[in-house]
């Protein structure tokens, strides 16, 4: 009988077999997979950019559509009015407490852009069966959470034109002012030191602080 050791030469020859037939029949550079089908594709990509709206679907829902929706899928954890369950987390209110020793972020309070309510229901919720629901039902949840917070009237009706469009309360809120007095004062993009201002003292250079290695490591050091 033979050895496990006698056997692995045979199981390794297996292997690059089976490689080997896998790269002649599979597709593309790494030789092995399928293609995905576009409609597989279209099941992936279905982020949405909070900005601007990008990646938003065809379809709208309203106010009064989202309610009834949201009693029967969201409620149980969310509260009848977004006011959260035990502890399950409030989807309305909280707005002007971010600064508070408690404060209460929520939707209304803290979320900077309307789209992305859109994405989180879409991919993440209802908790226990996400991706069940059709986009017009996620919009029509979309409209009821904001008009929970008073963002939107009544007969709001979110849809890809409208959610870009829907200013949220602490939009402008996601600054932060760099308190170091060597830097601008006010927020910036570009140029925001003066090169003339600054005195560079030590640098690590030369001081053999990450040691060498030999070998085909030595592609990945700084040249
Ligand atoms: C079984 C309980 C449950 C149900 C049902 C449920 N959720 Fe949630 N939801 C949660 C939990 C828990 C979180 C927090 C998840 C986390 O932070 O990772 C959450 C988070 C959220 C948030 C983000 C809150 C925030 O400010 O971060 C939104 C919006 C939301 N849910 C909407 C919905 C909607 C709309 C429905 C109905 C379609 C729904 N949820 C159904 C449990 C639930």
């Amino acid at each position: 009988m033979s050895s496990w050791a006698d056997r692995v030469p045979a199981v390794a020859m297996a292997m690059l077999l089976a490689a080997a037939t896998a790269r002649a029949a599979g597709p593309g550079h790494f030789g092995y997979g399928t293609v995905p089908t576009p409609e597989q594709i279209a099941g992936w990509d279905i982020d949405v950019r909070g900005s601007d709206g990008a990646g938003l679907p065809p379809g709208k829902g309203g106010v009064s559509r989202g309610e009834v929706v949201f009693a029967n899928q969201c409620a149980a954890c969310h509260g009848t009015f977004g006011e959260g369950e035990g502890r399950f987390p409030k989807l309305a209110g909280g707005q002007g407490t971010l600064t508070d020793d408690r404060p209460e972020p929520t939707v209304g309070s803290y979320w900077p852009f309307a789209p992305t309510l859109f994405d989180y229901i879409n991919r993440a919720m209802p908790m226990p069966t996400p991706h069940t629901l059709s986009s017009d039902d996620v919009y029509a949840l979309t409209a009821y959470i904001l008009n929970l917070n008073n963002i939107v009237p009544n007969d709001f009706v979110a849809d890809r034109d409208s959610l870009p469009n829907v200013r949220m309360p602490n939009r402008g809120n996601f600054i932060w002012t760099d308190p170091r007095p060597d830097t601008k004062a006010a927020a910036c993009m570009s140029a925001c030191v003066d090169p003339a201002t600054i005195t560079i003292t030590s640098t690590a250079e030369g001081k053999d602080l990450t040691p060498r290695t030999t070998g085909p490591l030595d592609d990945m050091q700084p040249k």
